[in-house]
């Protein structure tokens, strides 16, 4: 393994060479009533008996949520098939918004959003009304949430989405996205969201994978200022995936930016030109057609709650499968012992992921919910309006105005504040703060350490929260009173994870020495599946590493990571073919075969290389066809690097666009074929100097002859 792991984010350069230890502090302190979890030696003993008796720790988290019917059984492990609370029955829409209205706190805030200071008011305004500068807010109660989601839940039905349907969402940050998850969950069809970020051939892909046969969407949504024309790339999906056979039967579009361009050629019930068998509806009308009675199917436990696509070793993404009972019990506790979460104190949470990624699923949307914590969602960016640098300090004065006590980011984002300065998170009120949690990959001490003075004011303390779309919610993370804290280590493991640093052979190793991140035993957040693929489920994650005495799999995240000797787990990045880009993960091979759709490339390898503020930035090699290249008198310049990184960015979406592209006549390879990728790393690193260096040109002759032997 070793240098494999150099392409994970722990090649991130750190010159300060950080060793402090940070203790935990007592909830007084920080205005808590209490801690959870007040101290080490009690994580210690819960830790302990939580892996001792599983059932009894988990059935007595679960126990917290509310069930129509009590399970039978709590777990089933067929190793690799875990079944939690077989029998019982529950809904994840009635956990989130009716218990709370049913329990009297219908009129406390569960939602609060935030848009960007530009566009109209509301979302359901009409088209081209005009903009506005002042910060546009809007909360939602649990009752208001209960209204909104019981009647976007009969738009559905009337749609003829049923229990067990997938229906694909494709939206913006506003409230309209939870409202559709929530409704799907309510009714028992399974959502998938797709990242409002991603290309038209995203969606079509992950849309012809799920079988989807509705689509939710909205006209647009604002990023700095300018409209992401959502609708217009659910059209062009749409309209391929008619060309594939697949057709789907509804869109439903929010008006949220009002623009005109696609609300021109938008008639209710008229297809979508090249699709006409797609029939297109505005959110707003929709509703006025239905009530805002609708009951919470009662779900089996194992029921699907949702699918979400994650980038796999291969071109295609997995869709991970999500099932209802034990994901709400995990992410119900981990949110609250992660954060903190007391209901009904004045906590407001804000998570800053998008909800299209799975942080935005657990800490966006149901953490907070079930926990009966204000939720803020925001739609933007850090740094609209810009101030002059490209700098902002939009995330501060939000904090400030609506103080914020819980606030979870990611590294390359708090990289991001580090270079725009010191004097921008100094402006604004920043004392509501509490708790600061960090999310996506390892942070580097520096960034830690930044995070903890310039945002915590140094009383806050971090959780630095290691966890997988996958894995549902935290896996190893400190808990805020008890945890004491070393920048740029996620600490230990969750209550109720086994987790473990092994080898090869399974065998657990000993302080400070790199191996594979290993979970030992079932736990109730965890993937059920990889949607219509049974073997990748199986090869993915079950299929490496093994109870040595057993022979019972072991859960490997592709991670690598070491243990320290105080029992401190530090994860050293990825071992597979996937890159973490400012925290999101990207396939390699998603990248080549985007590359390799353009009529000039013949060949792609792509790599990571260290980016102090992505983490890693994608590097592609690129071989050319020449007879393209003199048909169409091109030549292997500038220009055509930006037309493929620009290719990229349209086929797949504007983060997997290269940040370096390089031509050369040919890629590294062994003598048995296979791309010599560690090389390549060096190369993109800079830390292998090419012999000839022309400005257009690679040659790895000398050096790939030089190492064809080692790879
Ligand atoms: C990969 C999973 C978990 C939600 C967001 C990402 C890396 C994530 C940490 C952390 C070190 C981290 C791992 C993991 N990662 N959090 N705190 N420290 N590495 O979910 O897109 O499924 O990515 O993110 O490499 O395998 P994801």
């Amino acid at each position: 393994m070793g240098s494999a792991m150099a392409s994970g984010a722990g090649a991130i350069s750190s010159t300060l060479q950080e060793h402090r230890v940070f203790p935990a502090v007592a909830a007084r302190e920080l205005g808590f009533d209490s801690w959870h979890v007040s101290s080490l030696a009690e994580y210690k003993r819960l830790h302990k008996r939580s892996l001792e008796d599983p059932e009894g720790f988990w059935s007595s988290e679960a126990r917290k949520l509310s069930w129509f019917a009590m399970w039978d059984r709590v777990l089933e492990w067929n190793a690799p098939d875990a079944k939690w609370f077989v029998g019982g029955k529950t809904n994840a829409c009635y956990n989130c918004v009716d218990r709370h209205v049913q329990a009297g706190y219908g009129d406390e805030v569960a939602l609060i959003w935030e848009g960007e200071p530009v566009g109209p008011r509301t979302s359901h305004v009409a088209p081209g009304s005009a903009y506005s500068k002042e910060p546009q807010v809007r909360t939602l109660t649990y009752r208001a949430l209960q209204q909104e989601v019981s009647r976007f839940a009969n738009v559905l039905k009337r749609l003829g989405v049923r229990k067990g349907d997938i229906v694909t969402i494709y939206m913006p940050m506003v409230p309209e996205l939870a409202i559709a998850m929530l409704a799907c969950a309510r009714i028992g069809a399974a959502h998938s969201v797709i990242f409002g970020g991603f290309a038209p051939h995203a969606i079509t892909e992950r849309a012809m994978d799920a079988h989807s046969k509705v689509i939710i969407t909205a006209d647009g949504g604002w990023r700095r200022g300018e409209v992401v024309k959502l609708q217009v790339n659910v059209e062009e999906a749409v309209r391929s995936l008619a060309n594939n056979g697949h057709i789907v039967n509804h869109v439903v579009v929010l008006r949220h930016t009002g623009h005109d361009a696609p609300s021109a050629r938008f008639a209710t019930g008229a297809g979508v030109e090249g699709a006409v068998a797609t029939k297109m509806h505005w959110w707003h009308e929709e509703l006025a057609r239905v009530s805002d009675a609708c009951p919470c199917e009662s779900m089996d436990s194992e029921d699907m709650l949702f699918l979400l696509y994650t980038s796999g070793s291969t071109g295609k993404p997995k869709g991970i499968v999500h099932t209802t009972g034990g994901y709400l019990t995990f992410v119900q506790t981990t949110c609250k012992l992660t954060f903190n979460m007391q209901p009904g104190t004045g906590q407001v949470f804000w998570c800053s992921a998008d909800i299209g990624w799975v942080t935005g699923h657990s800490y966006v949307l149901y953490g907070p919910l079930m926990n009966r914590v204000p939720t803020l969602l925001y739609e933007g960016a850090p740094n609209f309006p810009t101030m002059e640098g490209g700098k902002g300090d939009r995330f501060w004065e939000i904090i400030a105005r609506h103080k914020v006590t819980q606030f979870y980011t990611a590294p390359t984002a708090i990289r991001t504040f580090m270079k725009w300065g010191d004097d921008l998170p100094a402006r604004h009120d920043l004392s509501s703060l509490k708790i600061l949690g960090t999310v996506g990959e390892p942070i580097n001490p520096e960034a830690w350490i930044w995070y903890n003075q310039h945002i915590g004011g140094g009383r806050c303390p971090i959780v630095d929260t290691y966890w997988q779309t996958e894995t549902g919610g935290h896996i190893c993370t400190p808990l805020p009173g008890a945890t004491p804290t070393k920048p740029g280590s996620c600490t230990m493991p969750m209550l109720g994870i086994d987790a473990a640093v092994v080898n090869e052979a399974g065998e657990e190793l000993e302080a400070n020495k790199g191996g594979l991140f290993v979970i030992r035993k079932p736990w109730p957040g965890m993937l059920r599946g990889v949607y219509g693929n049974r073997e990748r489920f199986v090869s993915n994650y079950w299929g490496r590493v093994k109870d040595p005495a057993t022979g019972m799999p072991y859960y490997f995240s592709a991670d690598g990571a070491r243990r320290d000797e105080d029992g401190y787990f530090w994860v050293q990045g990825r071992i597979d073919d996937v890159i973490k880009v400012s925290g999101h993960l990207l396939g390699t091979m998603e990248v080549e075969s985007a590359l390799v759709s353009h009529p000039a490339v013949a060949e792609a390898a792509v790599v990571g290389m260290p980016h102090d503020i992505k983490g890693n930035a994608i590097c592609a090699f690129v071989t050319l066809r020449p007879n393209w290249l003199i048909a169409h008198k091109r030549a292997p310049d500038e220009a055509l690097k930006k037309e493929l990184a620009q290719h990229v960015a349209k086929e797949v979406g504007a983060l997997a666009r290269p940040d370096q592209v390089r031509f050369t006549e040919s890629l590294p390879k062994t003598r048995s074929g296979k791309i010599m990728r560690r090389l390549l790393r060096d190369i993109a690193a800079g830390v292998e100097k090419i012999t000839q260096d022309t400005t257009t040109l690679e040659d790895f002759s000398v050096v790939s002859r030089l190492r064809a032997d080692e790879e």
